[in-house]
């Protein structure tokens, strides 16, 4: 992706002004320079597609003035990696993140293995925000599991309009970028459907009443984490209704967790054999390993780590959990998801 700096910016010698102004957020020489790199691209890119004639040097300096104040790049450039694909992005809608896409492909992974999948595999994302965990996991699985022999089904369901917006914008991309007919998967990425709906309210949600696959990125940090430990640049300009849940629990207080047991009991409700849930950390992992547990209706549940697939030969069992013995601990980094399956799930994903 590194470009060399367009002529103008290099004939304005302007260069190590902007890199300066880009230093405080970027910290250090080298990511400032890439940065400007980006922008500068963006910029003319925008330029020469602007209807409004906006010149290149007015937009790069509105993007370095935007990004100097901690927004995100991925609002300013428009798009960020998540897996293979290149989801677009702006702001209103949570940024995907890389440590989302491994979970998924190692998802997408164990479901293209040995196992046999049933004939119609639905699969529903609640909380999809930009749609990108049904885009990449139909994007993996298509291209490795028989489409002749399993029909992939696959719903993303958000409660904000700006984010069904912008996934069915991305799907739509996604859907350009192939092949016409030919590429595998291209009618079940065309019946691909994103919602609005309130996951916590049944109406909305009744036409999922059977899934096969539940999966999830809730909002999970607690309004004093969101306050102390999350970043001024996701603080600021990511939506708070993506990160932090709008529920109480019980008492009327907000924990961070408040996503889980509705999750798990839609999951148990639509006879879902395979659930995977983002969280935000080890402690959080254990408390919905916990739930899951309580539910006496998983045979295996599994935290995944930050790289799930770095976990050949180096599983281990949580410590310091009640039930330590029937929670696998995979991969390597941080606890970011909890995985749990049941009944025939097992052998969809070869732990029969
Ligand atoms: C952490 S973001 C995840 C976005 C995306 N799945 C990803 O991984 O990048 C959580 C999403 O949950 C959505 N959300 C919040 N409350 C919801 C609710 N009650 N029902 C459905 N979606 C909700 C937010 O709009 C946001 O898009």
């Amino acid at each position: 992706m590194p470009r060399a700096l367009s002529q103008l910016l290099r004939q304005a010698g302007s260069s190590q002004v902007l890199i300066n102004r880009l230093l405080p957020v970027c910290g250090s020489i080298r990511s400032a320079q890439n940065e400007l790199r980006w922008l500068d691209e963006r910029a003319q890119g925008v330029a020469l597609n602007c209807s409004n004639r906006r010149s290149h040097g007015s937009l790069l300096e509105e993007f370095v003035t935007r990004r100097a104040q901690h927004e995100p790049l991925q609002y300013i450039l428009g798009s960020e990696y998540f897996g293979e694909l290149e989801i677009k992005c702006r702001p209103g809608v949570l940024i995907p993140r890389q440590e989302t896409a491994s979970a998924v492909s190692h998802l997408a992974s164990l479901l293209a293995g040995p196992g046999l999948l049933p004939p119609r595999l639905r699969i529903v994302d609640f909380c999809t925000g930009t749609g990108c965990i049904p885009l990449l996991l139909h994007h993996e699985l298509s291209s490795q599991v028989d489409n002749n022999r399993t029909e992939l089904e696959l719903y993303g369901i958000d409660i904000s309009p700006s984010a069904i917006d912008l996934a069915q914008e991305n799907k739509r991309l996604q859907l350009d970028s192939r092949a016409r007919d030919v590429a595998p998967g291209h009618q079940s990425l065309e019946r691909m459907r994103f919602e609005l709906a309130d996951l916590f309210r049944d109406g909305d949600i009744s036409s999922h009443s059977e899934m096969d696959v539940l999966i999830s990125n809730p909002p999970y940090i607690s309004p004093a984490d969101f306050e102390t430990k999350t970043e001024k640049s996701v603080r600021d300009f990511e939506p708070t209704l993506a990160l932090v849940p709008t529920k109480t629990d019980a008492r009327g207080v907000v924990t961070g967790d408040e996503f889980y047991p509705r999750l798990l009991h839609v999951a148990q409700q639509c006879g879902a054999r395979i659930v995977l849930m983002e969280v935000g950390d080890g402690a959080q992992a254990e408390r919905v390993c916990q739930l899951a547990i309580s539910q006496e209706v998983w045979d295996v549940i599994e935290v995944w780590k930050d790289e799930p697939s770095a976990s050949c030969g180096n599983e281990q069992e949580s410590a310091s959990t009640p039930d330590a013995r029937r929670i696998r601990v995979k991969g390597r980094g941080k606890a970011r998801s909890v995985f749990a399956v049941r009944g025939e799930g097992r052998g969809w994903v070869g732990l029969a």
